[in-house]
C-alpha cells in the first residue's frame, strides 16, 4: 500500500524514541522510502547509525552545514508525502504550536505543507498540563492529526496517560492518509450545522435540540477528503482547519449561505432551521405581567433549502429531514417539495441516534426516486458514506 511513498519520520527527544526503529522497519517492509530527521536530544535515546541503517538514508540533525549551503528544511519538506512526528515531546509540541524554528526538525515542521501526524509521548503530568493541552488543541484545530497517547506504565515510573500510542496505530494512520483518495479535491462544499436561534428578547429565545454534530462531522470528513469547506454553524466549534462562519438566526444563516452558495459545488443543509421566528422581538427584556397567559406571534422564516434549489445551476444541493413519524412518506414528499438532489432522512424519535448522539442511522433519498439505507454508525462514518453516495467511491 505504501510502496513508493515518501515518509519523513521526525523523532524528538523522549525515551519512546527507541520504539521508532521498529516503525521505520514497518514502513520499509511496506516498501516506503523513509527519511529520518531528529532533534539533537533524540540522539541521546537512539543512535544516528541505527536510524541510518534502518532507513537506508542519511539522517538529518543539524540545520546548516558549514561546508555546503543546503536549505535542508525546504528540500526535506518538499520531498516527503507525509511527516510523522513520533515521539513528540512536550517541548517540540510547544515549539510547533508557536512557530518556533530552532533546529532542523522544527524548521521542517514549519515549512511542511502536506499532512502531519503527531504522536505525543511524555510524563502524565506534563500531558495533563493545560499549556500542553492548549498547544495540542491549537495544532489539532489547524489540521494536524494528533494520535493521543495511551494510558499505562510510563518509563518514569508513573502510571497514567502519556505513553506513545501503538506503532500499529501510527502505521494505520499513515497508510490511511496516504491511500485516501482526495475525491473532493478542488470542490467547494458549504455545510450548515446546528439549530437556529430565534430571539424573543435580549435574554430569551426559541430554538431546538440540534447539537450540530452531523453537520460538523460532514465538514470534518469533507475537509479530510480534500474539499475547500465552509461551515456555517450556530454552535461553537473547536478551532478548525477550514472556514467556519458563526450565525444565529435563520435570517442570518440564509444571508451567509446564499452568499457562499454562489461559488460552491455542493451545499448541505444539515442545520435544523426554525420554521418560524418571533414577529415583534422585544428590544428590552420582557417583564412579567399580572396576566396568566401571554402570547407571542411567530412569522414564517424563509425556507433556505428550497430557495437554494430554486436558484441552483450546477450546484448539488443536499437537504436533511428530521421526522418523528412516517419517515419515508414525509421524506418522499419533502424531496419533491424542496427540489433538492439528495435528502438525508433521519428518525428523531429514537434516542440511540440523531440529536446530540454521536451515532446516526439515515436513509438517503435521491431525486430519481432511488433510496439507500445506511446502518447505524458513528456520524463521521455516515458523513463519509454520504460523500461516497454523492461523489462515488471514497
Ligand atoms: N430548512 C431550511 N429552511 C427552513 C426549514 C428547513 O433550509 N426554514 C432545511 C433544513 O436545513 C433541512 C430541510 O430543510 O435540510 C428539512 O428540514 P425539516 O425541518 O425536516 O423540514 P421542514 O421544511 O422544516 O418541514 P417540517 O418542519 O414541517 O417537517
Amino acid at each position: 500500500m505504501l510502496s513508493g511513498k515518501n515518509i519523513l519520520v521526525a523523532i524528538t527527544g523522549g525515551i519512546a524514541a527507541y520504539k521508532i526503529c521498529e516503525l521505520i522497519r514497518m514502513y520499509k517492509r511496506a516498501n516506503a522510502n523513509v527519511r529520518v530527521i531528529v532533534t539533537p536530544n533524540a540522539l541521546n535515546f537512539v543512535t544516528k547509525l541505527t536510524l541510518q541503517n534502518l532507513s537506508q538514508n542519511e539522517v538529518g540533525v543539524e540545520e546548516f552545514t558549514l561546508d555546503e549551503y543546503r536549505p535542508e528544511h525546504i528540500s526535506y519538506a518538499d520531498e516527503a508525502d507525509i511527516m510523522v512526528v513520533a515521539p513528540a515531546t512536550a517541548n517540540s509540541i510547544s515549539k510547533f504550536a508557536n512557530g518556533i524554528c530552532d533546529n532542523l526538525l522544527t524548521s521542517i515542521f514549519c515549512a511542511f505543507k502536506k499532512h502531519v501526524i503527531i504522536a505525543p509521548a511524555m510524563n502524565c503530568n506534563m500531558w495533563a498540563n493545560p499549556i500542553i493541552q492548549q498547544n495540542i488543541s491549537k495544532l489539532s484545530g489547524l489540521g494536524y492529526e494528533i494520535l493521543a497517547p495511551e494510558s499505562g506504565y510510563l518509563a518514569c515510573g508513573d502510571v497514567g496517560v502519556g505513553r506513545l500510542c501503538s506503532l500499529d496505530k501510527i502505521f494505520e494512520a499513515t497508510a490511511k492518509n496516504l491511500c485516501m483518495e482526495k475525491i473532493l479535491s478542488g470542490k467547494k462544499i458549504v455545510i450548515t450545522a446546528g439549530g437556529t436561534i430565534e430571539d424573543i428578547d435580549p435574554v430569551r429565545y426559541i430554538s431546538n435540540y440540534s447539537s450540530g454534530k452531523m453537520g460538523i462531522a460532514l465538514a470534518d470528513v469533507g475537509y479530510e477528503l480534500g474539499a475547500e469547506v465552509t461551515l456555517v454553524s450556530t454552535v461553537a466549534t473547536k478551532q478548525k482547519p477550514y472556514k467556519v462562519i458563526s450565525v444565529k438566526s435563520a435570517l442570518e444563516m440564509q444571508k451567509t449561505v446564499e452568499n457562499e452558495f454562489l461559488t460552491s459545488d455542493c451545499t448541505i443543509m444539515a442545520a435544523a432551521v426554525a420554521d418560524y421566528r418571533v414577529k415583534n422581538k422585544s428590544e428590552h427584556k420582557m417583564k412579567k405581567t399580572d396576566e396568566n397567559e401571554i402570547s407571542i406571534t411567530l412569522i414564517k422564516n424563509p425556507d433556505i433549502l428550497k430557495s437554494l434549489c430554486e436558484k441552483k445551476k450546477n450546484q448539488i444541493v443536499v437537504g436533511f429531514c428530521a421526522e418523528s413519524e412516517n419517515l419515508f412518506e414525509n421524506a418522499k414528499q419533502k424531496i419533491k417539495n424542496k427540489g433538492c438532489d439528495y435528502l438525508i432522512a433521519n428518525d428523531i424519535s429514537r434516542s440511540d441516534i440523531g440529536f446530540s448522539s454521536d451515532y446516526n442511522e439515515v436513509t438517503i433519498l435521491k431525486k430519481d426516486g432511488t433510496i439507500k439505507k445506511l446502518e447505524r454508525a458513528e456520524k463521521s462514518v455516515i458523513a463519509r458514506m454520504i460523500f461516497e453516495e454523492i461523489y462515488g467511491q471514497v
